[in-house]
């Protein structure tokens, strides 16, 4: 069966058929790499992937980072379980985010299995920040390119954060180190050149030399357009269907609709570098 590429939408998103990832050629490893920095995220339905599969494949792209706040495979710490249990209320990642762009060197992206999932709900949307820079005024792209932003784990994570008080922090770690990073507000995709709008819902704070207040219109009016439907897909996991997003070039929002049912994906991170202004 020879590979091939089927958009999921026309903003964001490619299903990969034909391939079986366990048992990856270099040629299709090149056209899935090709199609992850052009779509900014792939699938791939009805893989055999074991836990194995899943690290090996992983460590195709580079070092693994381990999570410091999500729950971790017995005896693989590699692999960050990323589940909600039927009574369970939370979820992880239930907003727009970029994995990890908190960190001084952001992670360059994540391989999610879906393990056990709803009959119905818990899709996954995915935005691609580097179509939605495009379609901005020539105006609001300049002087966007002349700002950083603070990033921070704190809005989510820390004391005071969105899962504190929740029945999600009993799941997380309970001593992950919090994490602050200062960024380009126009990023240079380290290997496609692309420029890319990198600022985000859960972990932007504000604008550098600005407060969190004068931050927030802008921060707001660019989250409203990325995540317009031109520039966003919504993904329907099924049991063995792999994905896996460029946390550089794109956001995810793992949707709460399954109360009372469980899911189960399992998350490997890899590590990415600093990244420069575009
Ligand atoms: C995540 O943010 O990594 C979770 C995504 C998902 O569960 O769909």
């Amino acid at each position: 069966m020879s590979a091939s590429l089927h958009p999921v939408s026309p903003g964001c998103g490619v299903e990969v058929r034909g391939v079986e990832l366990a048992r990856l050629s270099n040629s299709d490893l090149s056209l899935i790499r090709d199609a992850f920095h052009e779509h900014g995220v792939i699938f791939l339905r009805d893989q055999t992937f074991t836990k194995d599969d899943h690290l090996a494949f992983a460590r195709r792209w580079g070092e693994i980072v381990i999570n410091e706040h999500f729950p971790e495979l017995a005896d693989t710490p590699e692999i960050a379980v990323v589940i909600k249990e039927a009574d369970q209320k939370t979820n992880i990642g239930g907003g727009w985010h970029a994995d990890h762009s908190y960190d001084p060197a952001p992670a360059l992206g994540s391989i999610l299995v879906a393990r056990d999932v709803p009959e119905c709900g818990g899709d996954t949307m995915f935005a691609h920040l580097a179509r939605a820079f495009d379609t901005l005024s020539d105006g609001l792209k300049a002087n966007l390119r002349s700002l950083r932003a603070l990033h921070s784990s704190r809005q989510i994570y820390g004391p005071g954060g969105a899962y504190e008080g929740t029945d999600l922090k009993q799941v997380l770690k309970a001593d992950g180190a919090l994490s602050d990073a200062m960024h380009p507000v126009v990023i240079r995709h380290p290997e496609t050149g692309r420029e890319v709008l990198y600022v985000n819902p859960a972990h932007t704070i504000r604008f550098e030399g600005w407060t969190r207040e004068e931050s927030l219109p802008l921060l707001n009016h660019l989250y409203a357009h990325a995540t317009k439907p031109d520039f966003t897909c919504r993904h329907r996991w099924t049991p063995g269907c792999v994905a896996m997003w460029d946390n550089r070039s794109t956001w995810h929002h793992a949707l709460n609709d399954y109360q009372g049912q469980r899911r189960e994906m399992h998350r490997i991170t890899i590590a990415g570098t600093a990244l420069d202004a575009a």
